[in-house]
C-alpha cells in the first residue's frame, strides 16, 4: 500500500493566505502593520536563505520585516543590545534570532532577552514553560506546523502512540508537550535511546528530528502509521551534479510503502515553519495591541 504524501507546502500556502486577510484587518484597525524582526548574525549561507525567505513571507503577508545583520565578530553586548532595541520598539511585535549563533556568543543569554510577549520563536523561558504548564502561550513554529498537520489528518489525537526522535528545544521537546497537551502517549526518543527500531513498531505517530539522512527505515514502522519528517539533510553531489539530492531523516520511498501517511523532503514540514511564524507575529500583534 502507498502512503498518503502530505501536502504541507499547499496546507503552508492556505495558512499564509488566512494570516495575510487577517494580518491586512489587523493593519486596518490598528493603523499600522504588524512588524516581524529579524536577526542574522555572520554570514552563514543557509541562513542567509532562510532569513532572506522569512522577509519575503513576511511582506507578502501584508506585515512589515525587519531585517538586521550583525558581522560574525559580533559582541554578546552588541546583540543583547539590539534585542533590547527591538524589544522596546512597538513596530516591532515579533523577534527572531536566527540560530545557530556564531559560537563565540552565548545563545541561551541571547533567547533569555527577548520580551516573552515578542518572542514568536517560541523558546524563552517564559513560553517553554507556560507550554510545560499547558497555558497559552507563543510556541515553536516548527512543531507548530507539524500538529497543524497531524490534526489536519486525524482531527482528534487522544490515545495515540507518538515517539519524537529528537529532544532539540526548537523541534523534539517542544513536540513532545503538544503531543501530550493532545492527550497522546508520548516517547522522546535519541541518540542514546537503545531499542528504537522497536519503540518505533508500537509508533501510531512518528516525528523525526535528528538530523541523520533516511536514519528511519521502513521495517521500524508499524502499518499505516503517520510519519511526520522534520530533517532536511542535503546528501554529498552525486557525480557530475553541482550539489546533493535534499533528503529528511526517514528513508521515503521504503517508508511510503509501510506508512498510512508521510511527510516527503522538501514540501512537508519546512514550509509549514515559516507559515506558523507569520501565525505567530500576527498572533502577537494582537496581543501587544490589546
Ligand atoms: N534555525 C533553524 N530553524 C530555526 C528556527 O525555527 N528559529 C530560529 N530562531 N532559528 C532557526
Amino acid at each position: 500500500m502507498s502512503a498518503r504524501r502530505i501536502d504541507g507546502k499547499a496546507f503552508a500556502a492556505g495558512l499564509r493566505e488566512r494570516v495575510g486577510t487577517i494580518a491586512a484587518d489587523f493593519a486596518g484597525k490598528a493603523g499600522r502593520k504588524a512588524g516581524l524582526a529579524v536577526v542574522l548574525v555572520g554570514d552563514d549561507p543557509a541562513s542567509q536563505v532562510y532569513v532572506r525567505s522569512k522577509g519575503k513571507a513576511t511582506v507578502a503577508a501584508n506585515m512589515n520585516s525587519f531585517e538586521h545583520r550583525l558581522p560574525t565578530d559580533a559582541t554578546q553586548e552588541q546583540l543583547e543590545g539590539l534585542v533590547d532595541t527591538l524589544n522596546a520598539n512597538p513596530e516591532v511585535d515579533g523577534i527572531l534570532v536566527q540560530l545557530p549563533l556564531p559560537a563565540h556568543l552565548n545563545e541561551q543569554a541571547v533567547v533569555d532577552r527577548i520580551a516573552p510577549a515578542k518572542d514568536v520563536d517560541g523558546l524563552t523561558p517564559v513560553s517553554t514553560g507556560r507550554l510545560a504548564l499547558g497555558l497559552d502561550g507563543l510556541v515553536p513554529c516548527t512543531p507548530l506546523g507539524s500538529l497543524m498537520l497531524l490534526k489536519d489528518i486525524h482531527g482528534d489525537l487522544s490515545g495515540m502512540n507518538a515517539v519524537v526522535i529528537g529532544r532539540s528545544i526548537l523541534v523534539g521537546k517542544p513536540m513532545a508537550q503538544l503531543l501530550l497537551a493532545e492527550s497522546c502517549t508520548v516517547t522522546i526518543a535519541h541518540s542514546r535511546t537503545k531499542n528504537l527500531p522497536e519503540l518505533l513498531r508500537g509508533a501510531d505517530i512518528v516525528v523525526a528530528a535528528v538530523g541523520r539522512p533516511e536514519m528511519v527505515r521502513a521495517d521500524w514502522l508499524k502499518p499505516g502509521a503517520t510519519v511526520i519528517d522534520v530533517g532536511i539533510n542535503r546528501l554529498p553531489p552525486e557525480p557530475g551534479a553541482e550539489k546533493g539530492k535534499l533528503v529528511g531523516d526517514v528513508a521515503y520511498g521504503e517508508a511510503s510503502e509501510v506508512a498510512g501517511a508521510i511527510t516527503p523532503v522538501p514540501g512537508g514540514v519546512g514550509p509549514m515553519t515559516i507559515a506558523v511564524l507569520l501565525r505567530n507575529t500576527l498572533v502577537a500583534a494582537h496581543r501587544n495591541e490589546n
